[in-house]
């Protein structure tokens, strides 16, 4: 017989009332009323109350006056039922509770450096520190769990699917997916370096050109790049690639698992998902992840304004530049509050934010008096403004221009929760295969230099490379970028071409990639898949604001792990056996 338990605390209920059980946990709290001492007791499934009596087990009682939070214990005794008005119908085990006959003290504790309730707020680098504590609570045990049993249905619905569960390597060599690499030296080969995968992406093609058909992976990905609440450095994706597919096939494939990841937390998605091309979601609400839980939809002006003299307008319209706006509707916001605006504007790069009601006679902006009857008139029936409705303008370089737009927005819809409670999934279509990098004036692949240009537009791609359309796809749940795919190039020419176009010539090519045109040279069937991001997934599903909330171990913001000290300097001894000169710890 095991001698720390015979059940969970959380089970104990009802109808077990008269059997003796033995239970082990940590002591959640403890209450002594007069002479009875009161300890809840807590593992993973939950809290009992255990109840010490100083007449019938006086020996018991005496060191439950010794517990402390945290100490580790097991309790023998029988399940009681409790007095209906100390029923307690907060907790599922509130009806019972167990009357102690015998208690071990298992391992004693120092007293938490912070409480391990639900609501108290914790400086996030203590409960880091201290992850093992923080991992007790509650809310992060459901996490747990949440996660747990979202990938379980992955599985499950993949397997069915026919998928096989493929592990890559994680030394290997740099795959391009927009940040900088984590590199691992080699002691073997001084002077060489592994990097570690930004994603499986060029083994799972190399999969599907070894005849594998079907392939996921539960895949640990690592990417150097800045931290925010939706990145680390270190994260989880579901990895999927297909052989003989076409687009609609991947999608039917993900809404399926998606489907299948929602219902694992009692959540029905019903596929087929909503679609919107990249041109749309950019133009009408300026981000390539919109948020479509709501509205505020940006409207060009430029048709409007065609032949303004305002010189604010005309000077960027004679750029090639957009006039943009939306309708904030009916709040009255103070001068402050508009400042504030137009400094949000500002740090999204835009030259500045025009403002105005809409009044009974007109658009009642500070800059109306430089526009022309005709021009408000159009500005705010294009807007649909109403009297009382904040329209906001903004006045730049298309990409500047969605990008403020697309922010306030998002700024707007919380700030006054437009938000509708919904799970909103929509796929984004028809992306550009490349973007213009400005700073080092060349063509970046939006996705990865891995993506098929699609067959209509791939002519293009010599002359006129920002018109090439690409294969590819990014599912948006409620403004999240959930996950993104594409159909590959499964031919070498193929993939030279598109390479060279991000300015990368065959020598480069060959040096970096290599391995994989090789590869397409042994015949690659028409291939392709999609990556989820697993932590947002579950963040989403768990209703959680930072991914670090569903992940057992996260990092910081600054990339550290607070409770492990990673990372840490090396010693001399290891630097100079992997040919190193960094900076010893002093
Ligand atoms: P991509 O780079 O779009 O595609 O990544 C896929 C998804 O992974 C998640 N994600 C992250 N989650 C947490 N922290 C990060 N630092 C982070 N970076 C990305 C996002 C994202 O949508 N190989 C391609 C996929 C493919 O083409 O099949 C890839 O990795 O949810």
């Amino acid at each position: 017989m095991n001698p720390y338990r015979a059940g969970w605390c959380g089970d104990v209920r009802k109808p077990r009332v008269g059997e003796k059980l033995r239970v082990a946990g940590w002591v959640d709290r403890r209450r002594d009323h007069g002479g009875l001492v009161f300890i809840d007791l807590r593992d993973r499934s939950g809290v009992v109350q255990v109840v010490f009596n100083p007449e019938a087990a006086p020996e018991a009682h005496e060191r439950a006056h010794e517990l402390r939070p945290e100490w580790v214990i097991t309790v023998h005794g029988e399940v009681v039922p409790r007095s209906p008005e100390t029923v307690n119908a907060e907790m599922p085990t509130g009806e019972v509770e167990i009357r102690v006959t015998e208690v071990e003290v298992l391992a004693e504790a120092e007293t938490p450096p912070f409480p391990l309730d639900e609501t108290t707020q914790v400086d996030e680098a203590l409960r880091l520190e201290y992850r093992y504590l923080d991992l007790r609570r509650e809310p992060m045990q459901r996490a747990l769990e949440l996660r747990h049993r979202t990938i379980r249905a992955i599985r499950s619905y993949l397997d069915e699917q026919g998928f096989l569960d493929i592990e890559t390597p994680v030394l290997t060599r740099s795959t391009p997916e927009g940040a900088r690499d984590f590199v691992v030296p080699s002691r073997m080969q001084p002077g060489s370096w592994y990097a570690l995968p930004q994603s499986p992406q060029l083994f799972k093609q190399l999969l599907m050109v070894a005849g594998c058909e079907r392939y996921y992976q539960i895949a640990r990905c690592f990417r150097d790049e800045d931290l925010r609440a939706d990145r680390q450095p270190e994260f989880t994706q579901l990895d999927i690639e297909m052989s003989f597919v076409t687009q609609e096939d991947v999608i039917e494939v993900s809404e399926g698992v998606i489907a299948a990841a929602f219902a694992a937390a009692g959540v029905e998605l019903t596929p087929p998902f909503a679609r919107m091309t990249y041109a749309d979601a950019v133009s009408r609400f300026g981000s390539d992840r919109p948020d479509l839980r709501f509205g505020l939809e940006i409207e060009d002006l430029s048709d409007e304004l065609r032949g303004t003299e305002f010189k604010v307008f005309r000077s960027v319209l004679d750029d090639g530049g957009v006039v943009r706006g939306l309708n904030a509707g009916k709040h009255q916001l103070s001068r402050a509050e508009l400042d504030g605006l137009i400094d949000f504007a500002k740090q999204q790069g835009a030259g500045g934010l025009v403002w105005g009601y809409v009044e009974q006679d007109g658009w009642g902006a500070p800059i109306a008096k430089f526009l022309g009857d005709d021009e408000t008139d159009g500005i705010v029936s294009r807007l649909k403004g109403e009297v009382g409705d904040l329209l906001l303008i903004v006045a730049d370089g298309p990409a500047v221009a969605a990008r403020t737009l697309g922010a306030l927005r998002g700024e707007l819809a919380g700030r006054y929760g437009l938000a509708r409670d919904e799970w909103n999934t929509a796929w984004i279509t028809d992306f550009p295969l490349v973007e213009w990098n400005e700073d080092e004036r060349r063509w970046d692949a939006l996705h990865h230099p891995f993506t098929a240009p699609s067959a209509d537009t791939i002519d293009l791609l010599p002359s006129a490379p920002g018109e090439v359309r690409a294969d590819a796809y990014d599912l948006v749940v409620n403004g999240v970028e959930l996950g993104g795919g594409s159909i590959r190039i499964n031919r070498p020419e193929v993939q030279y071409a598109v390479l060279e176009a991000l300015g990368i010539d065959r020598a480069e090519a060959d040096d970096k990639f290599g391995f994989l045109i090789k590869a397409l040279q042994h015949g690659a069937p028409p291939h392709g898949g999609i990556a989820f991001g697993l932590d947002r997934l579950v963040a989403l599903l768990a209703g959680c604001e930072s991914i670090r909330d569903v992940i057992a171990f996260p990092k910081t913001a600054s990339g550290g792990d607070p409770m492990t000290g990673a990372p840490a300097p090396l010693d001399r001894r290891q630097l100079r056996e992997l040919g190193l000169s960094g900076k010893p710890p002093a």
